[in-house]
């Protein structure tokens, strides 16, 4: 009989931590125990799993034990609080959150990209940041043919990318506006219903956010390209999910866009969706709840003749987030 793994979801009530239970469902993941990990307000609350119904569990530096295997889907600072004793329990740590991407000793995987960087862990394995995903699941297949330089990218981030604190402000400012009544915001910087808003994270020095620097950053290092330049703009719109990205790609050599569309329609995890003839291009709508990421729009970038124009969309709470998390847990059994 094949090894069964006792996994752990810290975060398991949030948007991401829902969608990995149904994803370790839909994967066949050999789970022998599943243990819904969130805080103790959900605490004793029942989620299902595979049919049966399961406890949500409080966590403490104690609720690891016995464990093989921890997918983090909380935020940032409890991430940091808990990776340690997670590694001390003996699980590997799969975490979504920021808190360890850039570290040297910590893996970045994207399973179609760099499935090789899970053999140097020591415990502890970073899930990238999910407009990363979807933009790096795109241009791979044209860093394949000749290296990427650079990239200038325009994201549009659906409103679950800030947890479910994120449709529910969207769906309230919604229906507060159709009533007449004035309008809460708590969960993004300005009113997010009818508007665009063109900050994600925090400033930092350079005028740019900190959700738009991890393309560079975090690019170079999923994609062994420590050189590769990125200038990226990243924008909350009013969609529920799914996030879409405009991106140009400036490659060492041309490639040609037949060359480009072939590689693209030829690689895992990836649909090509690209026939302007006929009206096909990806949207949001039509990519969310299912983990391919679709590209379309793919065409000769008018500025520099090494540069490919195109248009990737994927659902982030699952290829973004949760689907990419449990494939790395798939590459550790
Ligand atoms: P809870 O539902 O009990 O608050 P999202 O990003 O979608 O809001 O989800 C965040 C996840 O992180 C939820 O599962 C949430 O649990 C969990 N969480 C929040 N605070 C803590 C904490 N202090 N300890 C453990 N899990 C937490």
């Amino acid at each position: 009989m094949s090894k069964l793994y006792r996994v752990g979801i810290l975060g398991a009530t949030g948007a991401v931590g829902r969608e990995m239970l149904k994803v370790l469902e839909e994967h066949k993941f050999p789970v022998g125990e599943l243990r819904p990990l969130a805080s103790v307000r959900s605490a004793g609350s029942r989620i299902t799993y595979a049919g049966e119904e399961v406890t949500v569990m409080e966590t403490n530096d104690q609720a690891f034990k016995g464990l093989d295997i921890v997918l983090g889907a909380a935020d940032k600072p409890i991430a940091m609080k808990y990776a340690n004793a997670i590694q001390n329990a003996g699980a590997v740590f799969i975490d979504n959150s920021n808190a360890f991407r850039l570290r040297d000793d910590v893996p970045l995987i994207i399973p179609e990209i760099n499935p090789e960087d899970a053999k140097w862990h020591s415990g502890l394995i970073s899930n990238p940041n999910c407009s990363t995903i979807i933009t790096l699941m795109a241009v791979w297949p044209l860093a394949k043919i000749s290296p990427i330089e650079y990239m200038v990218a325009s994201t549009y981030q659906a409103v679950s990318g800030a947890g479910v604190a994120g449709p529910r402000e969207l769906l309230a400012q919604t229906a507060a506006l159709a009533a007449g009544e004035s309008i809460e915001i708590k969960t993004f910087q300005k009113q997010i219903a009818y508007n665009l808003i063109p900050q994600i994270g925090s400033f930092t020095e350079n005028g740019y956010t900190s959700e738009e620097m991890k393309m560079q950053n975090e690019g170079r290092k999923i994609m062994h390209l420590p050189e590769m330049k990125v200038t990226c703009t990243c924008v909350r719109v009013p969609v529920i999910r799914s996030h879409s990205i405009s991106v140009s790609v400036f490659t060492k050599d041309k490639i040609e866009v037949e060359d480009a569309r072939k590689a693209i329609a030829g690689s895992a995890g990836l649909i090509l969706r690209d026939d302007i003839a006929s009206g096909i291009y990806p949207t949001p709508l039509e990519t969310s709840d299912q983990d391919l990421v679709m590209v379309g729009r793919i065409r000769r970038d008018l500025t520099n003749e090494k540069g490919l124009a195109l248009w990737s969309v994927g659902d982030q709470v699952r290829k973004g987030a949760a689907t990419n998390a449990v494939q790395i847990a798939e590459l550790l059994v």
